[in-house]
């Protein structure tokens, strides 16, 4: 029986066997955060000289990154990515994720618009019927804290903030639970709207293109449809 570490590793694994294709040496390729980009970013350390160098979504993935030796570029630099690889805290069958646990979630969407294609890694734990067991979790400015959460509540949500943290953009993290996701681009759509969001974890607008789910017997290719 493989452990989850085990089948975290093979996804990330099977990632880099699909972006090996895509490289040249001009390419920029979109990292995500989290433990099980952590493993691409390990898997793929051995492959830099194929590829120019990454964007990063987060300050742990660019630290991860330029230890391994991949030079990390501003995104501001970068026009054009053919990939974006992260994880995700829940995913569906639709590819409608939600991410966030790590609180990376905001340059996670900004870089992985960037990308032509969004590749989402993660064992088969994360694969489920309906997302929402994972609480939502809703980037937001320091001084809305209180007003976000009251609109939370009233979309029927039981929003906590993360004790102890701050993102990477100064900001404090909301992780709402209760939350029914019937329609989940329309439930982020009606959250990005309240004022004081920067922004929230469910990636359904633009969700993933390829999911790799890793289980017992191998990993899966899902498509987006
Ligand atoms: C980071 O903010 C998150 O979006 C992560 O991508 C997500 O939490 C998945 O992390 P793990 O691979 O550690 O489960």
């Amino acid at each position: 029986m493989l452990s989850q570490q085990q089948l975290k590793q093979n996804a990330a694994l099977k990632a880099v066997e699909y972006v090996l294709p895509l490289l040249t040496p001009e390419t920029i390729l979109g990292v995500g955060t989290g433990s099980t980009a952590d493993l691409f970013i390990d898997a793929l350390a051995p492959h830099q000289q194929r590829f120019r160098g990454a964007a990063s979504s987060s300050e742990r993935t660019s630290a991860r990154l330029n230890a391994l030796g991949i030079r990390v570029f501003d995104l501001n630099q970068v026009e054009s990515m053919p990939v974006y690889v992260d994880g995700a805290d829940e995913i569906d069958g639709r590819l409608n994720m939600i991410k966030g646990g790590g609180g990376a979630l905001t340059r996670e969407k900004i870089v992985a618009s960037v990308a032509e294609r969004f590749v989402c890694i993660v064992d088969d734990s994360k694969l489920v019927d309906r997302l929402g067991m994972f609480p939502l979790p809703v980037e937001v400015i320091p001084m809305a804290l209180s007003s976000v959460a009251r609109r939370l509540q009233q979309m029927g949500g039981q929003p906590r903030e993360r004790a102890d943290f701050i993102t990477d953009n100064g900001c404090r993290i909301l992780d709402v639970s209760g939350l029914s996701i019937e329609d989940p681009a329309k439930l982020e759509s009606a959250i990005n709207d309240i004022p004081g969001v920067v922004t929230c974890g469910l990636f359904a607008i633009s969700g993933a293109d390829v999911a790799l789910v890793s289980g017992q017997n191998g990993v899966r290719e899902l498509h987006r449809s």
